[in-house]
């Protein structure tokens, strides 16, 4: 009797220690997401969101969306994080939502689709709102929404990735990557930078960085507007004679401030170049024509019947989805005061950005020298950062050709043309805007499947061959 009780006392305590300390997937399991809102169809993969606090003094909170890959077993597949630009837009509203995540948005902005070009094909995927002020990211040191800016955010996203990795500690030496487009083009070799030096020294790094990829990325301010101004006259965007004042007259340096001389130029340029989506230039923008017609659509069918073709709409449909009080939380998203509103890109984070080099390309020849794979692509329709530019801040590394210039192929046709160089790989994805992902879904889908493989983009003959 006395042994009986003893033993059930011993257990009783068990129990209790083990709810309070053998559970590290506490915040793990709490984070899952288990019914999403106008999901009304069935994934055969895991996926978490929440908050994690990288500043316990000034209360910052990054928020995550985590897709297991789908497999099996995520467990033989590599990490990948992807951050969207900006400064000041949302990799949930973008990387997610119209790119290489699983669910987009319907356009009711309250249905969901599942994205059959997934990333989380080939990868575990975990995007990133960062720094805080966007997306469901914040501080509630509200001041630190409009002094956000590179060294910070990179700081920020290191803290971050250590304390999710505590979270999910299934992923501490795993395989991990880093990619991103656009002004994501100073966040990526700045936290992989960031990374390499904080796990200087370390035996086996919790982050096992392995390599990054940036898309129509940010990357020298000189060559990235010398490239710009070429690829709009070239294209027939604007005109001889602001292409040649341009280049007189603008200082290709500073990104931020124009002199008054240079902002007449862009003025007039802007004027010639009318209301054309300059992220994807051959593509419709969304006017308010379409506009309406998406809100018609979206209230009077049944969407999965429609056929999908493209819409240039896509942000205003995040913009419903992610205010909806039910999806922010079965998405575990912090309750903020009413006056919050989601947006895809913060205003108050762009115009309140402190620091911004001119140039990462210093960032580069660290890093490429730390043997990390480094990847470069561009999708060859965009006018912001064109292919044009990402050609000379490429060519500004001074960087031997290992296999030269070449077509790549995806189901018999060109995906594109590659380069490779000793230390860098350069891709592009023909036909696709700023947004390659979004255009491209296939050929995306391939270039980070060689990408994380490690190999080069497919040719002609392995095509036929297979
Ligand atoms: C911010 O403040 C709210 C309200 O006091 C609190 O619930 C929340 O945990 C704080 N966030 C962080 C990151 O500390
Ligand atoms: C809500 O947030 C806004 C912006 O940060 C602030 O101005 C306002 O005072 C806050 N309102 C409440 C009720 O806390």
């Amino acid at each position: 009797m006395l042994n009986k009780m003893w033993g059930f006392v011993v257990l009783v305590l068990f129990l209790i220690s083990g709810s309070f300390c053998i559970n590290p997937n506490g915040q793990k399991e709490l984070d899952k997401v288990t019914k999403l809102p106008g999901q009304g169809f069935n994934v055969n993969f895991a996926h978490y969101a929440g908050h994690v606090t990288v500043n316990e003094e000034s209360e910052r909170a990054l928020f995550y969306w985590f897709f297991e890959a789908v497999d099996d077993d995520p467990s033989s597949k590599p990490l990948l994080l992807w951050l969207n630009g900006g400064p000041g837009c949302s990799s949930i509203a973008f990387g997610l939502a119209e790119e290489l995540g699983p669910f987009h948005i319907e356009k009711d902005g309250k249905t969901l689709y599942w994205n059959p070009y997934s990333w989380n094909l080939a990868v575990n995927l975990l995007f990133l709102d960062s720094p805080v002020g966007v997306g469901y990211s914040y501080s509630n040191t509200s001041s630190d929404h409009q002094n956000n800016g590179d060294v910070r955010t990179a700081a920020d996203s290191l803290a971050f990735l250590l304390k999710w990795l505590e979270q999910f500690p299934e992923y501490k030496g795993r395989d991990f990557y880093i990619s991103g487009e656009s002004y994501a083009g100073h966040y990526v070799p700045q936290l992989s930078q960031a990374i390499v030096r904080y796990n200087h020294g370390l035996t086996k790094p919790a982050i096992n960085l392995k390599g990054f990829m940036v898309g129509n990325a940010l990357t020298d301010n000189y060559h990235d507007h010398l490239g710009l101004f070429q690829f709009v006259w070239s294209v027939g965007m604007i005109s001889d004679q602001t292409y040649k004042l341009a280049n007189a007259l603008c200082d290709y340096e500073s990104f931020s401030k124009p002199s008054e001389q240079c902002n007449k130029i862009l003025d007039q340029g802007k004027e010639e170049i009318g209301n054309i989506d300059i992220y994807s230039i051959f593509t419709p923008a969304c006017t308010d024509k379409f506009s309406i017609l998406n809100q018609l659509l979206g209230k009077h069918n049944r969407v999965g019947y429609l056929r999908r073709s493209y819409d240039p709409c896509t942000k205003q449909h995040s913009e419903i989805y992610f205010n909806l009080p039910e999806v922010q939380e079965a998405l575990h998203v912090h309750k903020r005061n009413s006056s919050f509103k989601w947006v895809t890109c913060s205003e108050e984070v762009s115009n309140g950005w402190k620091d911004s080099p001119k140039t990462v390309l210093d960032v580069y020849h660290e890093l490429i020298e730390s043997g990390l794979r480094i990847w470069v692509f561009s999708g060859d329709t965009d006018s912001v950062i064109p292919v044009t530019s990402t050609r000379y801040s490429i060519d500004a590394l001074k960087l031997p050709t290992i296999a030269p210039w070449r077509a790549w192929y995806d189901d018999g046709q060109v995906g594109g043309w590659t380069q490779e160089y000793k230390g860098l790989t350069f891709v592009t994805v023909r036909g696709a805007g700023h947004e390659v992902a979004l255009h491209r879904p296939k050929q995306a889908l391939t270039l980070v499947k060689s990408f994380l493989a490690g190999t080069s983009m497919p040719s002609l003959e392995q095509i036929s061959d297979s």
